[in-house]
C-alpha cells in the first residue's frame, strides 16, 4: 500500500492553504502559463462512472488529455463490477495498472471503501452526499467574480443535497459567509453542518425563506431539486420547492451586483429560470468552464 496517496472525497481533504495554492495554479492554467508543458506524460487516470455525467466527465478527459495523461473511461455495467465482483478487488487490481481513479457513485460508502483498497489517489467525482470537484470550481468562479473569498457573502437556495454539502464545507474552509434558504426536510447533511460551523470562522446559517437567505447575498447559488436517483420522489419534491425559485423577484433581494450559479443540468423553469440563467449576472458557462482548470490543478497535486 501506497501510504502517501492523497484522496480527494471530501472538501476536508484539502487544507484552507492547498485550496488556495490549487486556486492559484488554476487561475494560472486558464491563463495558458504551462500550455506546452505535459507533466503527467505517460500517466493513465480512470473514471469509472456510475451516473450519468456531461461536465465532470468531458472536463476530466480534456484536462487528463492537456496534461499529457490518459484517461480511461469505465462503465460499472461493462467491468466485472457489474457481474459482482468486489470493490475491494477491483480497487486493488486498478491501482496495479492506473495512478488515479475518478469516481461518480451513488452511495459515498462505495467510494471510502475504494479509497481504503486502493493505493492510488481517488477522486470523488460526485456522491449521494459529496460534489467536492464542483465546489472548487465554485470557488474559483467566486474568486474570478467577486475577488477575495473570505467575507463574500454567498446563498444557496433549495435542495439541502450533495453539492450544498460541499458547498458548506467549501465556506467553512475559505471564509465565506453561507446563507442556505431550504424547506423544512431537506435541509444539509446535519454531519457536514456541524463540523463546518465549528470550524468556519464566519456565519453558516440554515433558513426557511429563500428571500431571507439571498438578502444582500454577492453570490446566489442553485441546484436541481431532484438529484440523479430520486426520480420516485420527483412529484413531491416539486410542491415542496415551488417557493425556492431563482428568477427575477428573489435575485433583486440580493445584492445588486450579485452573481448567479448553478453547478448544471439545470432544470430550466423549475430552480431557476430563463431569464436569471441567461441574464447578465449569470456566471454558469464560466463555472462549468472553471470545473477543468481547477481539476487540472487537483491532479497536478495529488499526481505530484
Ligand atoms: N455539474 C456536474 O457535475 O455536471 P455533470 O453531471 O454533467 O458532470
Ligand atoms: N445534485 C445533482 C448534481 C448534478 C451535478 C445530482 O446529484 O444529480
Amino acid at each position: 500500500m501506497n501510504t502517501t496517496k492523497r484522496d480527494f472525497l471530501t472538501v476536508w481533504d484539502l487544507s484552507s492553504e492547498e485550496i488556495d495554492s490549487l486556486l492559484k495554479r488554476a487561475i494560472e492554467l486558464k491563463s495558458g502559463k504551462d500550455a506546452n508543458k505535459c507533466p503527467l506524460i505517460g500517466r493513465s487516470i480512470g473514471l469509472l462512472f456510475e451516473k450519468a455525467s456531461t461536465r465532470t466527465r468531458v472536463s476530466f478527459e480534456v484536462g487528463i488529455y492537456q496534461l499529457g495523461a490518459q484517461s480511461i473511461y469505465m462503465n460499472p455495467k461493462e467491468i466485472q463490477i457489474g457481474r459482482g465482483e468486489t470493490i475491494h478487488d477491483t480497487a486493488k487490481v486498478l491501482s496495479r495498472y492506473l495512478n488515479a481513479i475518478v469516481i461518480r457513485t451513488f452511495s459515498h460508502h462505495t467510494l471510502l471503501e475504494f479509497a481504503h483498497y486502493s493505493s492510488i489517489p481517488v477522486i470523488n467525482g460526485l456522491s449521494d452526499l459529496h460534489h467536492p470537484c464542483q465546489a472548487l470550481a465554485d470557488l474559483m468562479t467566486i474568486l474570478e467574480k467577486k475577488g477575495p473569498l473570505n467575507g463574500t457573502r454567498l446563498a444557496y437556495i433549495g435542495d439541502g443535497n450533495n453539492v450544498a454539502n460541499s458547498l458548506i464545507e467549501a465556506a467553512a474552509r475559505t471564509g465565506i459567509h453561507m446563507t442556505i434558504g431550504c424547506p423544512k426536510g431537506y435541509e444539509p447533511d446535519p454531519d457536514v453542518l456541524e463540523k463546518a460551523t465549528s470550524v468556519s470562522k464566519n456565519e453558516i446559517v440554515v433558513m426557511k425563506e429563500a428571500k431571507d437567505a439571498v438578502f444582500k447575498a454577492d453570490v446566489v447559488y442553485t441546484d436541481v431539486w431532484v438529484s440523479m436517483g430520486q426520480e420516485k420522489e420527483a412529484a413531491k419534491k416539486k410542491m415542496k420547492f415551488s417557493r425556492y425559485q431563482i428568477n427575477s423577484k428573489l435575485l433583486s433581494y440580493a445584492d445588486r451586483d450579485a452573481i448567479v450559479l448553478h453547478c448544471l443540468p439545470a432544470h430550466r423553469g423549475e430552480e431557476i429560470t430563463d431569464e436569471v440563467i441567461d441574464g447578465p449576472q449569470s456566471a454558469v458557462f464560466d463555472q462549468a468552464e472553471n470545473r477543468m482548470h481547477i481539476q487540472k490543478a487537483l491532479l497536478e497535486f495529488l499526481l505530484k
